[in-house]
């Protein structure tokens, strides 16, 4: 895996320094509201867990899946492939996420979760590229771990074609790979 890596975006250490920072904001944040912590899949699982052990309130967690029609070039037609199994109405939703690229997923995402009327919605992302937003999408990350440039990235749970999801750092992947 590490011969495929052009450069490492986001060391291992620096993503667990960010990750304890923001488990302090979050937990101020989200004291005495029982947050319902909901990561979206697959790609935040390693975010997903290293972050909920930083939050020092009960928490519930849970999770949602969704997937476009169109494969890796997302058109904004999105289906679920799995819904939340917790009854959301009137909860305080953090939703997590691990990166916020043309914005078409958490878009959906929110929308959808902000119809079962909970008493607050958030969005923590672990990595943003604002650069690469599809016109049109307002929508804006309330808490972000790292902006990134317009590069295609993988490790710390995200994949190419499903691969390199368990690198510990964010690399960015060779060229010619892709
Ligand atoms: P969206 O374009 O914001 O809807 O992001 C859709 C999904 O594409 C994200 O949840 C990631 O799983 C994936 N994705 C976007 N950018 C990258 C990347 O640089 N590397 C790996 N996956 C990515
Ligand atoms: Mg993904």
């Amino acid at each position: 895996m590490e011969k495929d890596i052009q450069q490492v975006l986001i060391s291992e250490k620096e993503i667990q320094d960010r990750i304890a920072q923001l488990g302090e904001v979050l937990s101020k944040e989200y004291e005495g509201k029982n947050p319902l912590v909901v990561g979206v899949l697959k790609g935040v699982v390693v975010f997903y867990a290293d972050m909920i052990r930083k939050l020092t309130v009960p928490c519930e967690m849970d999770f949602m899946w969704i997937s476009s029609y169109q494969g890796t070039d997302s058109t904004g037609s999105m289906v679920i492939k799995r819904d939340v199994s917790s009854d959301i109405k009137g909860r305080h939703v953090l939703i997590l996420e691990d990166i916020f690229d043309t914005g078409s997923s958490l878009n959906f995402v929110y929308h959808h979760l902000l119809k079962k009327e909970p008493a607050s919605i958030k969005i923590c992302t672990l990595l943003d590229k604002p650069s690469r937003r599809k016109p049109g999408i307002t929508l804006k990350a309330d808490y972000v771990g790292f902006e990134i440039p317009n590069a295609f990235v993988v490790g710390y749970g995200l994949d190419y074609n499903e691969y390199y999801r368990n690198l510990p750092y964010v690399g960015v992947l060779k060229p010619e790979l892709y």
